[in-house]
């Protein structure tokens, strides 16, 4: 059981609808993820599987109007994320969370010099102006490993590199010391020698200020160096959860098994990239049973009662596959 002053972000048995005209889209359907104090804990998943909308919800950053929640609840910090008023919620972001997007360009406002927008922030987030805030700044791109803050802070967006522009904005997450930093595909447009510079700046700013970090990821090579536990997503739920060296190096979920299969390392040399048979479930019917079962080479008639995630190893490594709980009896 986790102790619950240290538990920082919760989403309990989420359940999430996108009213569309073609129906209703059941995007998130009774997904449970925690994240604990300073942990970094990752999300896995294929397109599609519901990583980015769940953890929005963190923030409550989907368009208000535009989805249902029709059960669980979200805690951050833990404040009831879902009845928090829009008002309290701009505090919380600013706070207690920052989240750090893919494409940092559209983060930042291309007309405006890096400096005042990074001031904007800290006076919005932290109350500062003048010199302290101008000190803050430059102290965070510092700890970015920006060699030459003075001269960053007088560019424009396009003036830098895609690493540049997200150290920066890793360091504007900071600036606020939150207690949860949400990274959603962080690291996926950059190079593979900058996204290892720029994960091991995260980390270690990260860990000086013991911030937990919530990473959505679609690369399992990344999330395996740098998640301390792992979430595997499928069709809006969460299939299997546990240490990443469990989930990875044990997998107990066929979903997680046809993943790790389909990694090109794994490939024999010379033979093509496999990637897992079939498609996605359509999620404009609401789901029964596993909804991996039509993908899986070992299901059975009991796949059509939907398994729950059951223990299958130490340390909170659990399933929800019918296998698994076989295994384990
Ligand atoms: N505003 C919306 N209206 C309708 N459906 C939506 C909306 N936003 C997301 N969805 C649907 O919700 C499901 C989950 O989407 P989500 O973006 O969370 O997936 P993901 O796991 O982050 O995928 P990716 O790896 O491509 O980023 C998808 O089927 C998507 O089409
Ligand atoms: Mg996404």
């Amino acid at each position: 059981m986790a102790d619950p002053s240290r538990v920082v972000l919760e989403i309990r048995n989420l359940t999430l609808r996108f009213p569309t005209y073609g129906g209703a889209v059941h995007a998130v359907n009774g997904a449970s993820i925690r994240v604990d104090a300073g942990e970094r804990v990752g999300i896995v998943g294929e397109s599609g599987s519901a990583k980015s909308v769940t953890s929005l919800m963190a923030m409550r950053l989907l368009p208000e109007g535009r989805f249902e929640v029709a059960g669980g609840s979200v805690a951050l910090c833990g404040r009831d994320i879902l009845a928090a008023s829009e008002k309290e919620m701009v505090n919380i972001r600013g706070r207690d969370v920052a989240m750090i997007f893919q494409e940092p360009l559209t983060a930042l406002n291309p007309t405006r010099r890096i400096g005042r927008q990074m001031l904007e922030v800290i006076r919005l987030h932290r109350g500062l102006s003048g010199r302290a805030a101008r000190d803050l700044a430059i102290r965070l791109l510092g700890d970015m490993r920006i060699a030459d803050p003075e001269q960053v802070f007088g560019r424009y967006p396009f003036e830098l590199s895609g690493g540049m522009r997200q150290r920066v904005l890793i360091g504007l997450a900071f600036s606020c010391e939150p207690k949860l930093i949400v990274a959603d595909e962080a690291t996926t447009a950059l190079d593979v020698t900058v996204q290892r510079q720029v994960l091991h700046l995260l980390r270690a700013k990260a860990n000086s200020l013991g911030t937990a970090i919530l990473f959505i990821t679609h690369d399992l090579a990344v999330a395996s160096q740098f998640c301390d536990r792992l979430y595997v997503m499928y069709a809006g739920a969460v299939v299997e959860e546990g240490p990443t060296a469990e989930v990875l190096g044990a997998p107990a979920h066929p979903y997680t098994q046809a993943l790790l299969d389909a990694l090109p390392e794994r490939a024999a040399p010379g033979e093509r990239l496999r990637s897992i048979a079939g498609s996605v479930p359509d999620l404009t019917a609401e789901l029964s049973g596993c909804a991996f079962a039509p993908r899986c080479a070992q299901a059975s008639a009991v796949c059509e009662r939907r398994p729950a995630l059951i223990p299958t190893g130490s340390d909170g490594h659990r399933a929800a596959c019918w296998l698994a709980a076989k295994a384990v009896q």
